[in-house]
C-alpha cells in the first residue's frame, strides 16, 4: 500500500539523546499527529522516518520495505522543515520547481505543475519574489508547494502551524485538510497543540524524553487516562 509507515523498535542517537524503542504503525492515508515537548525527539523521529539516519536498532519500513533500502527518488516522501528552509537564492517558482528539474521533468511540465500548485495554494501572485521579500504564512505555502511538487505519497509536516498567526492557522488547516483530499497521502504531523492535533488528526502520539508514550485516537485525548508523566504534559496532574 502507498504510503504505509511502519517503525519497529527502532533507536537511534544524536549526540547525548536518545530515541527509544519506538513502535508505530501508520496507515496508507491516515493523519498522524506526533506531540510532545521542546527537545522530546519530533524532528529526530520525522527524520528517522525519511531516512536519515541509521538505527541502532530497530527498522523503518516504507510500504513493507526498509527505508534505507529505497533509492531517495523512490521514497516518495515529502518533508516540510520547521523553518522551511527554502532556497534563499531562487525566486519562488524556481524553488517550487527545483525537485521536478532534479527529476529532469520537461518544462512545460515543470511549469503546468507549479502553476497548478501555486493556484491551489493561493500563492501565483509571489512568483517571481525571494524567499527574504515572503511573510510567514507564504513561505509556508511555497515550502508546501514545492514538497508536493513531487507527488509524496507520505508528507511529513514539522510544526507546521506554529509559526502563524491565528486566522491564517485557521486557513492553513483547511489547506491541508484540502491537500490530504486531493493528493490521498499519509500525514505526520508535528504539533505542540492539543487541539490542533485533535481537530486534524486521525490518531495522536505523545513523546516525550524520546519515547513514545502512548498512541490513541485523537478524539479520546482528552478523554483517556495515561501514566503519570503523560498527564503532567497535558496538564492534568
Ligand atoms: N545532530 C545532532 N547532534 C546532537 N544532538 C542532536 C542532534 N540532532 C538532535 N539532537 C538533540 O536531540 C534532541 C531532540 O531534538 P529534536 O530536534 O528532535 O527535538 P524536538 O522534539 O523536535 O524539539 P522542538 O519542539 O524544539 O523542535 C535535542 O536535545 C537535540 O539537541
Ligand atoms: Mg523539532
Amino acid at each position: 500500500m502507498q504510503g504505509d509507515i511502519k517503525i519497529e523498535n527502532f533507536s537511534v542517537t544524536r549526540g547525548k539523546f536518545r530515541l527509544k524503542n519506538i513502535n508505530l504503525k501508520i496507515k496508507s492515508g491516515e493523519i498522524f499527529a506526533v506531540l510532545g515537548r521542546t527537545g522530546a525527539g519530533k524532528t529526530v523521529l520525522l527524520e528517522s522516518i525519511i531516512g536519515m539516519y541509521a538505527g541502532k536498532t530497530g527498522q523503518i519500513l516504507i510500504n513493507g520495505k526498509m527505508v534505507e533500502g529505497i533509492a531517495i527518488v523512490d521514497r516518495k516522501i515529502g518533508f516540510v522543515y520547521q523553518d522551511y528552509q527554502l532556497f534563499p537564492h531562487m525566486k519562488v517558482y524556481d524553488n517550487i520547481t527545483y525537485g521536478l528539474k532534479m527529476h529532469k521533468k520537461s518544462k512545460k511540465e515543470q511549469s503546468e505543475q507549479a502553476e497548478n500548485l501555486m493556484q491551489l495554494l493561493g500563492i501565483s501572485y509571489i512568483k517571481d519574489q525571494y524567499p527574504c521579500t515572503l511573510s510567514g504564512g507564504e513561505c509556508q505555502r511555497v515550502a508546501l508547494a514545492r514538497t508536493l511538487a513531487l507527488n509524496p505519497s507520505i508528507l511529513l509536516l514539522d510544526e507546521p502551524f506554529s509559526a502563524l498567526d491565528p486566522a491564517t492557522k485557521q486557513k492553513m488547516y483547511q489547506e491541508i485538510l484540502n491537500i490530504h483530499e486531493k493528493f490521498h497521502c499519509t500525514i505526520v504531523f508535528v504539533t505542540h497543540d492539543f487541539k490542533e492535533a485533535q481537530l486534524l488528526s486521525n490518531r495522536v502520539g505523545i513523546l516525550l524524553n524520546g519515547e513514545l508514550k502512548t498512541i490513541v485516537n485523537s478524539n479520546e485525548l482528552l478523554t483517556s487516562s495515561y501514566e503519570q508523566d503523560v498527564e503532567e504534559f497535558l496538564g492534568r496532574k
